[in-house]
């Protein structure tokens, strides 16, 4: 078994500024650790599963450092594939099927990076191996307002899919895509196909490159569509958790999943309730480098990076709170990321608007609101202070976008501050 995360590029997830203006989206840290972490660490649990290779358009530099520690980390080979202009979501695949057969794997993995999940991968081995598959995709429950932001499905017999339709313009099944495959090795030819057909379209057309570019192949419209009915795509539909992360709001919404899960299988990163380093209330995370005042209260849903200083009497609540950020006593932080090297004085208060609609259902999805209502007015969100923004002593910055090296000696509301 082999496994491929598909990451994107630096042009993508700009609904994710300014977090990703200085780390690529897929590092952000959730529940203390790489958004792309949680994948690798989901693969490294199923047996035989020889290595992952992620696939991006990111220079190879960022990645590099993540690269060797998560390689020691999890003793599986893993490595960083460039695409040099982004190829789409099959695109890559095809570019790099050697690289992805090399050693024979039997099936596949693939999953998308901007996604979060409690990810049931042995499940869909076995579901997989059942059926004379090509492709299976992980699926789930929706909204009907909500499916149509996403690939939907609809089965035919026994899991098979006998129609995909993406993001269509309106409802046409509220079982979606969830951004997670298993595929055999043969999927290639069926990608192989899809080439030759744009390579000889264009050439009949002679378009010259003005047609679409034969290398750029989207796995859901050029290959599920095409799979669909055919027999040989079938879908898991399963109630696991599972979000995308698009905006920085739907990380806070990760950060809380991420966290009940550690509470469910692995208790050990969490800080002890009540009463770890200061009083803590439900599921915080703390980086055993962050320095805390005894009487802080955290929680519930709070994860605090490494090198943090959180203050004598600081309350944080649904929040993210970067590698070396500093809160002065007596603050409040509330559904708010704090960057890295951010700095908050004493007193202060920084507050944003929960943007999850359904807080107490536990697999409700979390909505990506764009940032900008039809009115051209910044649409509810968390607050984000971005790398090394300051924000002075008594200050109030409620439901604001802050980007970085910015300091703030005044109060905002409702502002992106530029
Ligand atoms: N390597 C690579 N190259 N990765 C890419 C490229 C590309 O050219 N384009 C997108 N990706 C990555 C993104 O970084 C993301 O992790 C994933 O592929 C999906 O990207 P999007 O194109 O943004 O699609 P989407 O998120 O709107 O929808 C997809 O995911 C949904 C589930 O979250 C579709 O697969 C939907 O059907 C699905 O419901």
């Amino acid at each position: 078994l082999k496994a491929v995360i598909l990451i994107g590029g630096p042009l993508k997830g700009t609904r994710f500024r300014p977090l990703s203006l200085d780390v690529p989206k897929p590092l952000f840290p959730v529940a203390g650790l790489p958004m792309i972490q949680h994948h690798i660490e989901a693969c490294a649990k199923v047996p035989n599963l020889s290595e992952v290779l992620i696939i991006g358009s990111y220079s190879a530099n960022d990645l590099r450092q993540f690269v060797e520690e998560m390689t020691n980390t999890y003793g599986l080979s893993i490595r960083y594939l460039q695409e040099f202009t982004p190829l789409g979501t099959a695109g890559g695949m095809y570019h790099f099927r050697d690289q992805i057969r090399a050693g024979a794997p039997k099936y596949f993995f693939v999953m998308n990076g901007d996604v979060c999940a409690d990810f049931p991968l042995q499940e869909m081995v076995e579901f997989h191996k059942s059926k004379d598959a090509l492709l299976t995709i992980m699926a789930t429950e929706a909204t009907r307002q909500q499916s149509i932001n996403y690939g939907c499905l609809v089965l035919g017999k026994d899991g098979e899919v006998a129609h995909y339709v993406e993001k269509p313009s309106t409802v046409v099944s509220t079982l979606i895509n969830c951004g997670v495959y298993i595929a055999s090795p043969d999927i290639f030819q069926t990608m192989a196909d899809v080439f030759y057909a744009a390579q000889q379209h264009e050439n009949f057309m002679q378009l010259n490159g003005n047609g679409k570019d034969p290398a750029h192949i989207a796995l859901e419209q050029d290959i599920l569509t095409r799979l669909a009915g055919t027999g040989r795509l079938f879908a898991l539909p399963v109630t696991n958790w599972w979000s995308q992360v698009k905006t920085a709001g739907s990380a806070i919404y990760a950060n809380r999943h991420y966290l009940s899960l550690y509470r469910l299988k692995q208790s050990e990163r969490l800080a002890p309730a009540p009463d770890g380093p200061c009083h803590i209330i439900g599921d915080v995370h703390i980086h055993p480098s962050a320095t805390i005042h005894p009487t802080a209260v955290l929680g519930p849903n709070v994860s605090i990076g490494s090198n943090a200083v959180i203050g004598a009497g600081v309350r944080i609540f649904e929040s993210i709170v970067l590698a070396n950020a500093q809160i002065q006593a007596h603050t409040i932080v509330l559904h708010s990321i704090m960057g890295r090297n951010s700095k908050v004085g004493e007193w202060a208060r920084v507050e944003g608007t929960p943007c999850d609609p359904n807080p107490d259902k536990p697999f409700a999805k979390m909505e990506n609101p764009p940032l900008f209502n039809t009115n051209g007015k910044l649409n509810p969100s968390i607050t984000i202070l971005g790398t090394s923004v300051t924000l002075a002593a008594e200050k109030i910055l409620l439901n604001s976008i802050v980007l970085p090296h910015k300091e703030l000696t005044r109060n905002f509301k409702n502002e992106i501050i530029l």
